[in-house]
């Protein structure tokens, strides 16, 4: 049994979950937390979703490995494709994340409401569910964005290029009068300034990051695992890509250094380099 001052693991495939680790270090700034960049099979949206399902176990157990008390699927692919079978085969709670359609639906005006997120997500049944539940009565657009995952990873993230590149993605959307647009990929909020920009005033981003940090406190108090407030917790971060990379957008998108470390795959499985 993991005890409360185990770390909490987040895993996606590359930098994007960093956007749901800010704001679970932002809400929890007592606990420890591992962060996991699958960054050498990274896009998973454009793999399969049995793919995406073996890497996230793998990642998992890693994570496990590394004392997580909790594993958060801070990439919406990864839930899409794992987040069922993970809960089945692991011990520990699994916070997963689904594109917040439910929100949008209470907040659009216009009845038209905007998904973005990568081609796996909406292949997947957690999509399909959410649509059936939520879905009634209002027009769902769906759109997926290859390339804007790179962009980030790149460090692309504003100016010129960068609206351009998220314009060409937005415009078929835009056209069909949505006034709500949910960010359905964890990479997505870390070109809001881009995205604001292409979308302009009349359109509102649901971005579900601050939401799932609210669900892993939650899920931490209901086991009985949250750590008691003392001291700043402590960050460290896996790659299976190359380390002084990760280092570097780490910096730009977060301000922080590290301690990053390199892990391999083989066999299916992680271990550290
Ligand atoms: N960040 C991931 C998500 O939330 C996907 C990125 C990728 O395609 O690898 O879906």
């Amino acid at each position: 049994m993991p005890f409360k001052d185990n770390p909490i693991g987040i895993f996606d495939s590359g930098v994007g979950g960093l956007s749901v680790w800010r704001e679970v270090a932002r809400l929890l700034p007592c606990e420890d937390i591992v962060y996991f960049a699958d960054s050498a099979h990274l896009p998973y949206g454009e793999r399969s979703l049995e793919e995406v399902r073996a890497f996230s176990e793998g990642i998992t157990e890693f994570l496990i490995g590394e004392g997580a008390k909790v594993v958060v699927v801070a990439c919406n692919t990864a839930s899409a494709a794992a987040l069922y079978s993970l809960r089945e085969r692991f011990p520990i709670p699994i916070v997963g994340m689904e594109p917040a359609v439910k929100p949008a639906v209470s907040l659009t005006k216009s009845g038209r409401i905007g998904v973005i997120a990568t081609k796996a997500t909406f292949q997947g049944l957690l999509f399909q569910r959410l649509v059936e539940r939520f879905g009634q009565g209002v027009e769902i657009y769906t759109k997926a964005c290859p390339g804007l995952v790179e962009m980030v990873e790149e460090g692309l993230l504003n100016g010129k290029e960068a609206e351009e590149r998220v314009k060409a993605h937005l415009e078929p959307l835009l056209e069909k009068g949505i006034d709500v647009l949910v960010l359905g990929c964890t990479h997505y909020p870390f070109l809001r300034e881009s995205l604001e920009k292409v979308v302009g005033p009349g359109v509102s981003i649901i971005d579900p990051s601050e939401a799932v940090a609210r669900q892993v406190k939650r899920v931490l108090e209901s086991n009985g695992l949250l750590r008691e407030e003392r001291g700043k917790g402590r960050y460290s971060f896996f790659t299976s890509g190359e380390p002084e990379r990760f280092r570097s957008i780490l910096r730009l998108l977060t301000g922080l250094e590290g301690p990053v470390f390199g892990v391999r795959w083989e066999g299916g499985k992680v271990s550290k380099l």
